[in-house]
């Protein structure tokens, strides 16, 4: 991750998300770029008196300030500003583009970009990433919602998206995050300058900042997880995109080449004079070998070994699988990945069941841990995405109660060491890693 990234991610401390009811609706929506309902533009929910007051209202279910924090603090409010950016003009000149601001593969992830019949007449794009590119539009549920008379049930079926449903909220998210089968950033469009990317559900939940508080009140209208559980649930759609891409016909490959941004960037990108190769076990690869970019993989396997051994044990072997069958053929690939997709299915269905509790935490805090320690992080992508899950993991347990304040600290004191390990992925050092893992280790309340 950058360095920034690292920063902000360093001053979270606390996930404001807790477990009490763990039913969502499971509403089978579109995304909201690809549904017909109108946009209407970020300012139809700026006014004073809807989401756009300077501080939160006192007497309101939801703060009303989400606008401000939206166009302070969240990026998304920058996100079509950027286009216009040096990096941005030296990504289209790579790229032929005459220019980043009305290029459609930049728009669709950097503005609000649904369907030109669904852009209203006060619609947008230098919006950027406005409200409803995630809440969906808000033609149909504007009017009930205002209205005072509407619950939140109701303005789901008037096609707000479910952004309270962890698998629907990971689609959204993921779907610019990484990209699925209409938007993506290839190798070619890294290549041109874009930045890497990297992600993880609960982290960038809460960093985004998150612009609603989960209190009483919140839980009284609509379903709540814990952060771990929006991790699990979170990594498994993740990886679900990662196979999606990899048994797509468009998307596998770039000419004669495989794809490469579906392979571990570091695998390449690392100078000569450093010669680090290390053998790791869940790959089972010899040296020289460009590897699938499989950190999802490996922290999902934690997770479904404590939920759920047997599913664990076959995702360990998928791996595996897959992992040779990237040395084998394209077809044999696809083939792998299809099968470790049927997995992931099934875990997100049993992890949207499982609640989560104080011994999956503790278990899934040594489990990350102790493979840290064991060396299995030994490539920065895997690090970052494990650095993410301990932060989720430690602020769950806060949350819960679990730990108090004191041994949040401490863990929370040794987990920025894995943060400096990890703020620049080219100057990474796996060893600093499993120094900090091992120091997080013996900050670990045992009761
Ligand atoms: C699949 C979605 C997607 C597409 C397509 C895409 N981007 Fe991005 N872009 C992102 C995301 C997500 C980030 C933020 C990455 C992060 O910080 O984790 C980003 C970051 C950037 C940044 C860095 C912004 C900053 O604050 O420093 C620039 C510049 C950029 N993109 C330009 C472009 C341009 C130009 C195009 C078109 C050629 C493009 N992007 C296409 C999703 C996309
Ligand atoms: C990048 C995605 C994203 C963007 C952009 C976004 N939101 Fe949200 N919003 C969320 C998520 C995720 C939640 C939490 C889940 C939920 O309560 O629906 C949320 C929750 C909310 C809530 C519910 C708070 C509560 O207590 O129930 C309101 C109100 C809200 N957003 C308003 C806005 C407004 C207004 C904007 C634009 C200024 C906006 N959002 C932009 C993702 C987004
Ligand atoms: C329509 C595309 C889109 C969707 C949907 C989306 N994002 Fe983003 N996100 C972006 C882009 C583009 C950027 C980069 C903006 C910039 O740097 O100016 C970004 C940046 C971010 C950042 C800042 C990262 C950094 O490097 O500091 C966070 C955090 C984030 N998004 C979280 C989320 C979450 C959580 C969701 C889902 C609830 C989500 N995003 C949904 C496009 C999207
Ligand atoms: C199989 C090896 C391989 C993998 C894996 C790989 N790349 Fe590359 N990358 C290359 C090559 C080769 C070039 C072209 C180098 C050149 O033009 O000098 C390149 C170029 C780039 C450039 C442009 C560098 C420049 O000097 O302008 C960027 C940025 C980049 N890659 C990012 C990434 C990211 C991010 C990932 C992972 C998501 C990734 N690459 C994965 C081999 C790889």
């Amino acid at each position: 991750m950058t360095r920034r990234l690292g920063m902000t991610l360093r001053s979270f401390l606390v996930v404001g998300l807790f477990a009490s009811v763990l039913a969502w609706a499971a509403v089978g929506q579109q995304l909201p770029s690809q549904s017909k309902d109108v946009h209407l533009g970020v300012a139809s929910c700026a006014g004073s008196t809807c989401h756009g007051a300077v501080t939160p209202w006192k007497d309101a279910n939801v703060q009303q300030n989400e606008y401000v924090t939206w166009t302070r603090q969240d990026k998304h409010a920058k996100a079509f500003e950027v286009l216009h950016n040096e990096r941005s003009k030296r990504i289209a000149a790579n790229l032929g583009l005459p220019n980043a601001h009305t290029a459609k593969i930049c728009l669709d992830c950097h503005a609000d970009s649904p369907a030109p019949e669904a852009r209203g007449r006060t619609y947008q794009v230098s919006d950027g990433v406005g409200c409803e590119a995630c809440h969906g539009g808000a033609v149909r549920w504007l009017g009930i919602h205002i209205s005072g008379t509407a619950g939140h049930a109701d303005n789901l079926k008037n096609g707000m998206y479910p952004t309270t449903d962890p698998v629907k909220r990971a689609e959204l998210c993921l779907s610019c995050h990484f990209g699925n089968e209409t938007k993506f950033v290839t190798h070619r469009i890294m290549g041109a300058g874009h930045p890497r990317m990297s992600f993880e559900l609960d982290t960038f939940t809460a960093i985004q900042p998150a612009h609603f508080v989960v209190d009483a009140d919140y839980r009284k209208r609509k379903p709540v997880l814990n952060g771990v559980q929006t991790w699990a649930i979170g990594q498994a759609i993740q990886l679900r995109g990662l196979l999606e891409a990899l048994t797509s016909p468009t998307r596998s490959h770039d000419g004669i080449f495989p794809e490469l941004v579906l392979f571990d960037c570091h695998a390449c990108h690392h100078p000569m004079s450093n010669v680090r190769w290390q053998r790791r076990e869940s790959a089972k690869l010899g040296p020289g070998i460009i590897r699938l970019n499989d950190a999802n993989m490996i922290m999902l396997r934690i997770i479904a070994t404590q939920v759920d051994e047997p599913s664990g044990q076959r995702l360990r072997d998928s791996t595996v699988k897959l992992h040779q069958a990237s040395t084998q053929s394209p077809q044999q690939t696809a083939d792998a990945a299809k099968e470790m997709l049927a997995i992931v299915a099934q875990l997100v269905d049993r992890f949207a069941k499982h609640t989560f509790e104080r011994k999956d935490m503790e278990a899934l805090l040594s489990g990350v841990t102790q493979e840290g320690m064991k060396g299995e992080f030994v490539d920065y992508a895997t690090a970052e995405q494990a650095t993410m899950a301990l932060s989720a993991i430690i602020n769950a347990m806060k949350q819960s109660g679990l730990v108090n304040d004191a041994q949040h600290k401490k863990m929370i004191n040794t987990l920025n060491e894995a943060y400096d390990a990890t703020a620049k992925d080219e100057a990474y050092r796996p060893e600093a890693f499993v120094a900090a893992m091992r120091k997080l280790n013996e900050a670990i309340p045992r009761s």
